[in-house]
């Protein structure tokens, strides 16, 4: 493998401070990118700078949230006028919250994360892959792409939707060398637990029964690896595909 395949590339990363996007951002920048990470969490952003200097690397860690118009706007300014891949993996869990007991707020905000976060962010970066000659925009999705009994209502449509998009991007933009990828992880050891708590005891019941059959869960770089490859040019031909990383989950 070449170690630098990401060199002179500018790297964009949601989620940068924990879990998935973390392990992301170290891997861009190890493979030469240069990374521009955002979270919203500004106390794990620092976790993430500190993670950075001991590996004698760096990246650009703004603290920024994308469900704010203003902040999507934020993050391409910053990293422009290239940006040669996006990495769309901040999401949240919805609490395990099946639709005859679901708020409206809950719904929204999850929608506005995992899906309306990814849409803004794939919008605004897509005149500048357009201007450069192409990019690459690989989104985390998740095994509840395809399956209902992994979470609540919301976190459920909201990863369904969002293949939708990425399919979409693919499909339009193919043609101007814009490629979008899909990654569906199974379980992966990260902080996503503080969001998936659950609130409805027979809904979790009922979810148990899929849950039940989930792999070992992944470490954060085993997602990471395959985000890495989506985005470069290693995968030249891949476009408009929904790869699962579950370790055999949705294959039971
Ligand atoms: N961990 C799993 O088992 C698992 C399984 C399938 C899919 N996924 C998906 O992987 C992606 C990454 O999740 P993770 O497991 O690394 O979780 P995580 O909680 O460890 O990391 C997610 C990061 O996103 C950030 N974030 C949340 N809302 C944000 C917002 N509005 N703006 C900016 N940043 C925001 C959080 O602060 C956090 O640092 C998510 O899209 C998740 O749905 C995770």
């Amino acid at each position: 493998m070449d170690t630098q395949r990401h060199a002179g590339m500018t790297v964009v990363v949601t989620g940068a401070g924990n879990g998935i996007g973390r392990a992301t951002v170290l891997r861009m920048a190890a493979e030469g990118a240069t990374v521009i990470g955002c979270d919203n969490n500004a106390d794990a952003l620092s976790q993430t700078h500190t993670l950075l200097n001991d590996s004698g690397l760096s990246a650009v860690l703004v603290s920024a949230d994308v469900t704010h118009p203003a902040d999507i706007e934020r993050i391409v300014a910053l990293a422009g006028p290239r940006i040669d891949i996006l990495a769309n993996v901040a999401g949240i869990m919805d609490h395990f919250v099946p639709l005859g007991d679901l708020d409206d707020a809950t719904w929204f905000h999850v929608l506005d994360v995992n899906l309306t976060g990814v849409m803004r962010l794939s919008r605004a970066v897509l005149p500048l892959m357009q201007s450069h000659g192409g990019g690459s925009i690989v989104t985390v999705a998740s095994v509840a792409s395809v399956h209902a009994g992994c979470a609540g209502v919301s976190y459920v449509t909201s990863k369904h939707a969002v293949i939708g998009l990425v399919r979409h991007i693919a499909y339009f933009y193919g043609p101007e060398n814009i490629r979008s990828n899909a990654v569906l992880p199974g379980a992966v050891n990260t902080a996503i637990g503080t969001t998936s708590t659950p609130r409805v005891a027979w809904a979790m019941e009922r979810a148990a029964a899929n849950l039940g059959a989930i792999p070992a869960a992944a470490e954060p770089d085993e997602i990471a690896t395959l985000i890495s490859w989506l985005g470069s040019s290693e995968a030249s031909n891949i476009n408009g595909a929904v790869v699962s990383a579950d370790g055999g989950w949705d294959a039971a």
